[in-house]
């Protein structure tokens, strides 16, 4: 790797470290409430649904638009299985597939991200 490949690679690095750090409370978010799964939800394995947000309070500026959505156990994101990535966080919905791998159980929720994420309320998925 060349001096400035490598000098540029570490500043793109060290900024990205620091917009990870910043505490997501203190960025410009917009924090969708998530509608749906809702308390009562129950999705099988492998089926198909519409995670869906309220977006009627969008902030003035949104500075990414792009969005993202985690499944999260017990209130621990699975970051390395997002259930969708790259759409419109103003669509208010976007279809998931439930990943195979996870195990039936109570404690489920999904998150969806803008500049930040706001979780579902719990649900359950079942074989
Ligand atoms: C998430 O949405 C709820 C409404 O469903 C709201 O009361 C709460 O403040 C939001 N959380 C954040 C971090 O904005
Ligand atoms: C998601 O919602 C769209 C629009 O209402 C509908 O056409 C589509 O069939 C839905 N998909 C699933 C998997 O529910
Ligand atoms: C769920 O999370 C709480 C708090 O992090 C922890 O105390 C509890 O043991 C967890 N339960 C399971 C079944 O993992």
């Amino acid at each position: 790797m060349n001096y400035h490949l490598a000098v540029i690679t570490h500043v793109m690095l060290v900024f990205l470290g620091a917009v990870l750090a910043v505490p997501l409370d203190l960025r410009d978010v917009f924090v969708p409430p998530v509608l749906y799964p809702a308390t009562g939800t129950v999705w099988k394995i492998g089926s198909r649904h519409n995670v869906t947000w309220d977006i009627s309070t969008p902030p003035s500026q949104i500075t990414n638009k792009l969005g993202r959505i985690l499944l999260a156990k017990n209130g621990t994101l699975d970051i390395e299985h997002p259930l969708a990535v790259g759409f419109d966080i103003m669509n208010g919905r976007q279809v998931v597939a439930v990943p195979p791998h996870v195990k039936p159980d109570a404690d489920y929720q999904v998150v969806v991200f803008g500049d930040s994420g706001n979780m579902s309320k719990k649900f359950t998925i079942t074989e």
